[in-house]
């Protein structure tokens, strides 16, 4: 069967203003697919579904919604309506790094909830009809993040090792149904992330990766494997978590963070 076939002819997109979402979103469209992109800012999802629809030909539904609002979900819904949805890629999130007690309350909160609870109201609202066609595709971006301890970006840390949790456990859930789920983890990659985080420079040495060749890496994944770390060098760095102790990787991975926090205070 072709891609459109096993996950078309709908895929929703969410977090497709910037980064990685948009790239899904171009992707997708390039494989054919019929695209609903969301997020906030309604211009940058306008202007990517008018690029869409002239360069592929396709019917693109930019609907923006906060998917921190209660309503976000059940909105989401109705611009699916009666079309048939054959992928859902769960990609919106973001991060905060500093001092854990220092940091904004509320905006460590509503980041639980955007990586945590936002994927699930969605995949829990939207799985059903996957599983009603017996077919299908899940993308749940979780990062390399998920597999340690993120000290001085903690509260990030532990939303992305849940969304690789829940990523995995529907891997076999889903799976039963006949629905591909994949969950990504990608490295620094240039997207608006760090912008967003307030991290300027990459916590891990190395250039960013292209975001289109993580998307694309992704895309020729899903339905092969259950999870996927994006560069030889990430992938090893989760391979090294297996062998050594989690003290000795949460002593590590502070100590890069730490050095970037003071790098910023200094500058
Ligand atoms: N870039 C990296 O280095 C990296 C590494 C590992 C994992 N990731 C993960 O990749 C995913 C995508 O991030 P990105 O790197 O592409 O960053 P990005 O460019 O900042 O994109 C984040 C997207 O999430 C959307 N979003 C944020 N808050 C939202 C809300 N309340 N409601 C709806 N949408 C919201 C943003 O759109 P609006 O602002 O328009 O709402 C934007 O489209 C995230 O889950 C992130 O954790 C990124």
């Amino acid at each position: 069967m072709s891609f459109v076939q096993t996950y078309g002819p709908w895929a929703l997109v969410t977090g497709a203003s910037s980064g990685l979402g948009a790239c899904y979103a171009r992707a997708l469209a390039a494989r054919g697919l019929n695209l609903i992109v969301t997020a906030r800012r309604e211009e940058r999802l306008r202007t990517l579904a008018e690029e869409l629809r002239a360069e592929h030909q396709i019917l693109v539904d930019p609907v923006a919604v906060d998917l921190l609002r209660p309503a976000a979900v059940r909105s989401l819904e109705q611009a699916i309506e009666d079309r048939r949805l054959g992928l859902i890629v769960c990609n919106a999130g973001f991060g905060a790094s500093g001092r854990f007690h220092e940091l904004d309350a509320r905006r460590q909160t509503e980041m639980v909830r955007l990586n945590c609870e936002a994927p699930v109201r969605l995949l829990q609202a939207l799985s059903p009809a996957l599983i009603r066609e017996g077919r299908g595709g899940v993308i749940m971006i979780a990062s390399t993040a998920s597999f340690q301890c993120t000290p001085w970006m903690a509260v990030y840390g532990a939303s992305k090792a849940f969304d690789l949790a829940l990523g995995e456990a529907l891997t076999v859930e889903l799976g039963k149904h006949g629905i591909d789920v994949l969950t990504v983890c990608p490295g620094h990659t240039a997207t608006e992330f760090h912008q967003v985080a307030g991290v300027e420079r990459a916590a891990v040495g190395g250039p960013p990766a292209d975001p289109m060749e993580v998307v694309e890496g992704s895309l020729r994944r899903l339905g092969k494997q259950m999870t996927w770390v994006h560069g030889a060098r990430n992938r090893w760095m989760v391979r090294a978590n297996r062998f050594l102790p989690r003290s000795i990787m949460a002593w590590a991975a502070g100590r890069v963070l730490a050095k970037r926090l003071q790098d910023d205070d200094a500058s």
